[in-house]
């Protein structure tokens, strides 16, 4: 897989400073890089109002653009958390520009290319979505996303997102924790994990349709219940302030940053809790190169590529962006617990 070339976009245009000495101008900063304007008003939230978003969308280039969130989309958004300075939630690395985060995407259900999600997916419908709560669980059921959303307050986290094809990303997420969700629904004590699939509908997403799909739909993932339950381990709605664009895997996904970005699922529809270690999608693929675990570790390679170095996106001509790779995407002080004793070698 090609890992994309000279950027015109430089990471220095969003410095940590203008973050911390004003978060609005830090916003409208990161709109404009996306080629977003907030509207008439300067004051830019971390949020969009509705008068806002319309601006946005009038405003958008057609490759952001996306269909008008639902009014409880909108509320939902009125409060944000941001992001706490100097906790495991945030990270002063430079932010990866919007623009590359939404135009640079692994979401095979749109194709295999990188620029496919963000061409195919803009009229991919998220609203009304709703997410089934499955298997070894107290309240199981089909739940609209609004409800399942409704007790939990939105909260930013920057996570550095490092996937095995060996580029990463700094990305500040908008959503909650997971582990506030899997309480909400009363797990039993069989529940040893948890299992999520994404949505199948061949007749929007181009690359379930294709004859030539390598994946075996729907793309399923799952983690162990103590990881699960790791603060780390987030629900994202949202991407910079804003809604989630389909690319990044609206209207729900998961976000593991310890974790290669493939545990990362998309457009989330099930999430079940099971006794046995659920099958996940890269692993039925090719079980040599893909584990259950996948914790980003530079000791233990990938058949095909090594995992000591990455590339730090965008890269451009003159600025490579290749740095080391940490143990644990560098959270190992906040998971490397989970792992006590176990040969990672074997469970990668
Ligand atoms: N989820 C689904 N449903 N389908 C996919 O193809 N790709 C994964 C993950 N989640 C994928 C997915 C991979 S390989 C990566 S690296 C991340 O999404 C990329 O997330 P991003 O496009 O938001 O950067």
């Amino acid at each position: 897989m090609l890992i994309k070339s000279a950027t015109d976009i430089n990471p220095s245009e969003i410095t940590p400073e203008s973050i911390y000495r004003n978060r609005r101008q830090f916003m409208s900063d990161a709109l404009k890089t996306a080629g977003i304007f907030a509207g008439a008003s300067s004051m830019v939230p971390s949020v969009l109002s509705a008068a806002d978003g319309d601006a946005l969308r009038a405003r958008a280039p057609a490759d952001l653009v996306r269909s008008p969130p639902a009014e409880w989309w909108v509320e939902k958004f009125s409060a944000i958390s941001p992001a706490q300075r100097g906790g495991s939630y945030w990270t002063d690395e430079d932010l990866t520009p919007y623009q590359d985060v939404v135009s640079f995407n692994n979401f095979y259900e749109f194709g295999t290319d990188k620029e496919d999600p963000s061409r195919r997916a803009q009229s991919f419908k998220v609203d009304p979505w709703s997410v089934e709560i499955a298997g070894e669980v107290d309240k199981p059921g089909v739940y609209h996303l609004e409800d399942l959303l409704k007790p939990h307050m939105l909260e930013e986290r920057i996570y550095r997102l490092r996937c095995v094809e060996r580029w990463s990303m700094v990305i500040p997420w908008i959503g909650f924790s997971l582990g506030d969700l899997i309480k909400s629904v009363s797990p039993t004590s069989k529940a040893k994990y948890v299992a999520f699939e994404t949505l199948v509908d061949p007749e929007q997403m181009p690359g379930q349709a294709s004859r030539f799909s390598i994946i075996n739909w729907p793309y399923v993932e799952g983690l162990r219940m103590d990881e699960a339950m790791h603060p780390l381990s987030f629900l994202a709605v949202g991407v910079y302030g804003n809604y989630m664009p389909p690319q990044n895997g609206a209207p729900i996904r998961l976000v593991v940053p310890w974790k290669y970005g493939f545990k990362s699922i998309k457009s989330i529809v099930k999430i079940s809790f099971t006794e046995q270690e659920p099958p996940t999608s890269w692993n039925l693929l090719q079980s040599s190169e893909y584990g259950f675990y996948a914790n980003v570790n530079p000791e233990v390679h990938h058949p095909r590529w090594r995992q000591d170095m990455e590339t730090r996106l965008p890269r451009t001509l003159f600025s490579p962006a290749r740095q080391s790779t940490l143990m644990f995407n560098g959270y190992a002080d906040q998971v490397a617990h989970l792992y006590q004793g176990m040969d990672l070698a074997r469970y990668y």
